[in-house]
């Protein structure tokens, strides 16, 4: 089994790809995690590029297709989800509903913001989304909240119940993600 994480982020030192590095050491023996780290490729969405399929968005939609699971985390940008990590689900959502890669795909959101709140906002609007989109976002949330003062100088998140948090998150995940693989076989 294997999870994708996407960092809504393009930052290089971005709390959120922190946050990401922080639960792939806490996923279960056996499952892998890949970052994806080319969200910044992604071409602004317009319909009359989608024929041909440009190459960023391919290689997107593949790694969107071959994980089991999607792990993201938003920063909150005035509010809500940055528009690079909408841009990409978009073109992940066509050619349909129906039949993108994101239908029925297990994921779930966490967010990381330097505000007291964790980015819920963002949070809750992309679950909206990928809820538009098809995808099977699982319940759980995590909020860093004051995300500044949340990491030590060597990226690891220290708060005992924020880690607990990403662990259930995680673990809903890939129960997800499991049962699906069960139903398919
Ligand atoms: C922000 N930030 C922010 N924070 C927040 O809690 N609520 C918000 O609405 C906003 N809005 C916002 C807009 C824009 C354009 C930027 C650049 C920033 C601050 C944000 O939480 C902070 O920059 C985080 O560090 C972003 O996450 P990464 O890049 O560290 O992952």
């Amino acid at each position: 089994m294997n999870v994708l994480g996407i960092s809504g982020s393009l930052r290089r030192d971005s709390y959120n790809r922190k946050l990401l590095v922080n639960a792939a050491e806490l996923l279960p023996a056996g499952v892998e995690f890949e970052l994806y780290e080319a969200l910044k490729d992604v071409p602004p969405f317009d319909e009359d590029d989608e024929q041909p399929e440009p190459a960023a968005v391919a290689r997107l939609r593949a790694a969107v297709a071959g994980a089991d699971a999607l792990l993201i985390a938003t920063p909150e940008y005035n509010s809500s989800i940055p528009g690079q990590l909408k841009n990409a689900i978009d073109w992940a959502s066509r050619p349909t509903t129906a039949t993108s890669v994101l239908r029925n795909k297990p994921v779930a959101v966490v967010g990381a913001s330097t505000g007291a709140f964790g980015a819920v906002w963002a949070q809750a609007d992309l679950r909206k989304v990928l809820g538009a989109a098809g995808a099977r976002v699982v319940e759980g949330e995590v909020a860093v909240g004051h995300a500044h003062e949340r990491f030590d100088s060597e990226g690891r998140l220290e708060d005992e119940t924020l880690r607990g948090q990403v662990d259930e998150v995680l673990e809903e995940l890939v129960g997800a993600a499991r049962g699906r693989a069960a139903v398919a076989a």
